[in-house]
């Protein structure tokens, strides 16, 4: 069923677990999730970028992951992933989305509380949860760019000041993640996570989820982490799983042999990734 953010978020605070966010901007990728979710008796936050937004339509979007979700045993809430404008949030709040993250981390302090304090007006009424960023986190992902010299890792006393002031539901923090594959091994800076998680106890969220070791995860969930973002393993499954059947069975030409094995490739990491988080068996 399709249920507020803040109802996952505040389970997974209470339950010491986080809750994976997986991006989707195609049926497969939504599918995949979905069926791990199930599988692993899980929540999960479903989530589109402005990219995936733009990429599908957001009728689309809306559409397929309402359809999922109220079809689904599990509480689901579908999320607009990295929003950076509030017509964009209005709109995801318009089309039933039920958790939407604005992120001003590349704003100002003041100017960042500000967009997500006018956001919350418009999300709390609607039960939609809401996400902030402060710091920010380096990489790509999709029209999210921010190169590894402007990456700033999240101050622990901003961030505490910054959940009191805005009342967000959960607060997305820079710590050493950045989005898409990594070229070396990601430093995650659990001193600093340590201090953050000393200094507020608002739900935080761990972005460039992909390819940081199990073990830093393991690590980072019981300071606080109650959503971790992962879109790049997901993308890397699919093409894989799409390039072997290609190479193998040239001739074939029926997308649903085709796109079927890529669905199964993602699910597979969804599944494990909910059973690292601790999602699985919380639903
Ligand atoms: O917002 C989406 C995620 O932060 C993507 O992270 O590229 O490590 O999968 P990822
Ligand atoms: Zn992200």
């Amino acid at each position: 069923m399709l249920v507020s953010g803040k109802e996952l978020f505040q389970a997974a605070k209470k339950g010491g677990y986080a809750v994976g966010a997986f991006n989707l901007n195609n049926m497969e990728i939504l599918q995949a999730i979905i069926e791990a979710a199930e599988e692993e008796n899980s929540p999960v936050f479903i989530q589109a970028s402005q990219g995936g937004i733009k990429y599908a339509g957001i009728e689309y979007i809306a559409g397929m992951a309402k359809v999922a979700a109220e079809k689904a045993k599990v509480p689901i809430a579908l999320n607009l992933d990295h929003g950076t404008s509030f017509t964009q949030v209005v709109q995801c709040v318009r089309h039933g989305f039920s958790a939407v993250m604005i992120d001003g981390s590349k704003l100002p302090f003041e100017e960042n509380i500000a967009i997500t304090q006018k956001v919350i007006e418009v999300a709390h009424p609607n039960n939609v949860s809401v996400e902030a960023e402060l710091g920010k986190i380096g990489g790509v992902e999709d029209d999210i760019k921010v190169s590894e010299r402007d990456a700033t890792f999240t101050d622990p006393d901003e961030a505490a000041e910054f959940a009191e002031r805005t009342g967000c539901d959960a607060l997305a923090i820079a710590i050493g993640t950045a989005h898409g594959v990594y070229k070396g091994e990601p430093r995650l800076d659990f001193d600093r996570l340590a201090e953050i998680s000393k200094r507020t106890d608002v739900p935080l969220v761990l972005h460039g989820a992909s390819g940081v070791s199990d073990e830093a995860i393991r690590k980072a969930v019981p300071f606080g982490i109650c959503k971790i973002n992962i879109d790049t393993e997901l993308r890397v499954a699919f093409a894989k799983a799409v390039r072997k059947v290609v190479a193998e069975q040239p001739d074939e030409y029926d997308p649903r042999k085709i796109l079927g094995p890529a669905k199964e490739a993602m699910k597979e990491v969804a599944r494990a990734k909910m059973r690292l988080f601790g999602s699985a068996g919380k639903a």
